[in-house]
Parts: C-alpha cells; structure tokens; sequence
C-alpha cells in the first residue's frame, strides 16, 4: 500500500516513523514534511489546506491512504476533498472536525451525549463575559472558541487578565476550573467501532514545575503509572463510545482520531477538550510503544471496517519525549538557527532513543529550526526513570542556540514508579 501523510511536524514524523517500519507500507511520501521526516519518506511540496491539491497530489501517486495529520487542514475540509476522489482517507471530515474547531459545538456535543466536562458559558458581549467570570470566579479558564494551536486558552487568578482575554475573542468560552492531573487518551474510531490508544500525559506549560505560558506541548510520557487501571475502560464508557454516537446521531459520523483531554478530578473523570487528530507530543509516545502495525488501523478506520482488527498489542516498555523548542516560544520563536549533535545521537543513542523533527528545515548540508518546537526527542526503556534518563542524555548531545527544554518531564510519574 502507498500512504501519503499530510503535515509537517514531529507527529508526522512519528507517524511516518511507524509507518516506514509496517511492511504493509510499500511506499510513503509525506506532503510537506520536514527534513527529519525526509529520511523515512519521499517529501512532496503542498499547500496543506488546499484540499483539491492534496487530493491531486494522492491521485498522482496513487495513494491508497492519506492520512491528514493536523487539525487545520482536517477544518479545512481536506478530508473531504480526498474521499471526493475516491481514495481512503484516515481523518474526520470538516463538519466532524468542528469537535475540536470549537469548543462551543463540542460542549453541545457533550452535553446532548451526557459526557462529563466543565460547566461553561459561551459569551459574545462583556456583559457576558463579566456574568460568567462572575459566576465562576477565580481560577478562570477562559477559551477562545476557535483553532489557536493550543494558545488560545487562559488559566489564571488575575481577573483583569482573564476579561483582557475574553474580550480579544470574537466568541469565547468560559469555563469551570477543573482541577486534578491531566491525562491524553487517543481512540482510532471509524464512527462507529472505537479502538482507545494507551494513555499519555502531556507538558503544557513552557517552565519547569507548570510555570509559564501554556504551549503546544513541551514533552510526554506513557504509560502513567499513577493512573486507575480501569481509566481506559471508564473513558470509553463515559466519553469515547458516546461522544462518536451522537456525531453518528447527528449525521455527521466522525472517523479518524478522537483526542480526549482530560482531567481526573476530585469529582470524577471530566473532559477539558477534544481535538480531532493525534495529539503533539503525545503520539510520539503513544506510537514508541504500539506493536501492531499501524497501516492496516488506520485504513480500516477510513474504511469503516475497523470491527474487523485483531486487538491492538502494545510493548511493556515505556516511552518518554521531550521537546525542544526555539528561543522566545511560544512568544515569537527565533528560527534559522543550525541543529548540530543529530547524527551523535543516531550513532550512540538508536534505536532506543531518536530524534523526531518538529520545526526544521534543510539549509545545504545543515538542518536550521524552522518553527517554535524544533525537534522531539523521544526514547523507551523498561520503564520510565529508564525511558527518560534516555531521553535527556540524547537531548544533551543536541546543539541549538538559544534553544530551551523542560528538565522534568516524567519526573513526577518516574518517581511514581
Ligand atoms: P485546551 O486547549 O482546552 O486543552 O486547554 C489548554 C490547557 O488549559 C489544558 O490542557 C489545561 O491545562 C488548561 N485548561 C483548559 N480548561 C481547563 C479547565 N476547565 N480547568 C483547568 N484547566 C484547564
Ligand atoms: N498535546 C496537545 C495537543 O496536541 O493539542
């Protein structure tokens, strides 16, 4: 089978990464990709959110999957313009995709299904906005309604702070403060069978110890050790199997990857979000520790046969990743600046831990920052105090000006272990 992944980021380098291990794969090409990526797949330039040419660019190659990595594109409808042409396609289509696209279509969602999230108010005036910030008061959790790659949502004690945000969005949400730690639980769900991941918990915040601005991820780990063992069983009960039959109900059956985001509170189990795709960083720890070939899920799921799929195998060992991220992100990172240390890492740190490109481009001979997050530098070990004293002994060997990481991500769950 030929696969074409659209998306340029180090969840597509993961997914590409498993993909070029699957011997059901007998080509990958990944569209636009990135210079990491291009040691695992043939890169094709494209404008990712144009879906006529993504779905030309799937009939060229003869593709017999595409699978649309991000989440603009998947609100951009290319999904939609793939299946037109007749090609399988792993991702949900636009009207689907508005579960993560906003966040007040995914509160009616939930609340018609009956799954458990925050409370919340969808305000467009600041007399809405100063009712709910009110009614809620402090910590406040205010949410721009629309895509903002994880930044459009503020946490935070200081009112001002909080109405300054509300009132620079078009349409916000304002929500209860959930509390209790996070956890990442993907499924593969074709709209109506749904096949959860392992879970995984992710970074936000920029700083060591949750300080600083929420990002789009700063690094992960899976398993959690901490966890309840019947979690999994609890969120495809409570959210996952509801969640995708009511868009079933609807007339708009989502098929492709549902991310849930949650909190496991004092009060139970609560959504804090949705998102519509693999979640970044955390399928690079979810895939390090898939056994299953993935080539095979992700077309059932586009195919609508995902019933048909043995039970999915999955390694005991664990999987840690930390980000590295460009100086001044999430603000407004420097790019252009020269990776050095890949190759000692592929010589002294493979196969248990690799390199997964983010942000990066080919300038000549060498590999300059392209973005934000720059690399995601991933490992497994037995488990994860192993995992991530892996992880960080590659990111040690990695030069980049300016550049800056989180030192604790997996401190708390290794210790746990
Ligand atoms: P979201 O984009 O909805 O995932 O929000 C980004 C981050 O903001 C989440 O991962 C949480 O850390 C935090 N957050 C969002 N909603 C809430 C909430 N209701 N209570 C507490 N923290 C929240
Ligand atoms: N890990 C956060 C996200 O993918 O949105």
């Amino acid at each position: 089978m030929k696969v074409l992944v659209i998306g340029g980021g180090a969840r597509e380098h993961a997914l590409c990464r498993s993909l070029s291990l699957d011997p059901d794969v007998s080509a990958l090409y990944c569209a636009p990709g990135n210079a990491g990526i291009a040691e695992v797949a043939e890169l094709r330039p494209v404008d990712a959110l144009d879906g006529d040419a993504v779905a030309a660019l799937a009939t060229e190659l003869g593709a017999g999957l595409v699978v649309v990595g991000p989440e603009a594109p998947l609100v951009a409808g290319v999904a939609d313009a793939v299946r037109a042409v007749g090609i399988p396609v792993f991702g949900p289509s636009a009207e689907a995709a508005q579960l993560e696209g906003s966040k007040a279509f995914a509160k009616d969602v939930m609340a018609a299904a009956g799954v458990p999230t925050a409370r919340s108010y969808v305000c467009t005036t600041p007399e809405e906005v100063d009712a709910a910030l009110d009614a809620f008061g402090a910590p406040y959790v205010v949410k721009d309604d629309g895509l903002a790659a994880g930044k459009g949502v503020v946490v935070t004690e200081d009112l001002a702070a909080a109405r300054a945000h509300a009132l620079g969005c078009d349409r916000v949400v304002i929500e209860e403060y959930l509390d209790g730690p996070e956890v990442s639980l993907f499924a593969i769900t074709d709209g109506v069978t749904v096949v959860p991941l392992q879970p995984a918990q992710d970074f936000k915040r920029a700083l060591d110890g949750d300080q600083g601005p929420n990002t789009g991820g700063m690094g992960a780990y899976s398993p959690l050790p901490w966890a309840d063992p019947k979690l999994v069983d609890e969120v495809m009960e409570l959210v996952l199997q509801p969640t995708v039959d009511e868009l079933r109900r609807r007339g708009t059956p989502f098929s492709g990857l549902l991310y849930a985001g949650l909190a496991i509170t004092s009060r139970g189990t609560r959504v804090i979000e949705f998102n519509a795709r693999f979640g970044d960083p955390e399928t690079q720890v979810v895939l390090a520790r898939l056994r299953t070939p993935l080539a095979s899920v992700l077309l059932n799921a586009a195919n609508g046969t995902l019933d048909t799929e043995a039970p999915l195998v999955w390694r005991d060992d664990a999987a840690v990743t930390v980000v590295i991220a460009s100086h001044n992100y999430p603000e407004t990172p420097r790019t252009g600046d020269p990776i050095e240390g890949l190759a000692d890492v592929a010589a002294e740190d493979a196969p248990d831990a690799y390199v997964l490109h983010a942000g990066t481009r080919r300038e000549g001979d060498a590999i300059v920052s392209a973005g934000g997050r720059v690399l995601s530098v991933t490992a497994t070990g037995s488990d994860l105090a192993q995992a991530r004293e892996k992880a960080y002994k590659a990111v040690a060997r990695i030069r980049l000006d300016g550049s800056q990481h989180r030192t604790d991500i997996a401190a708390k769950a290794a210790a746990h272990s």
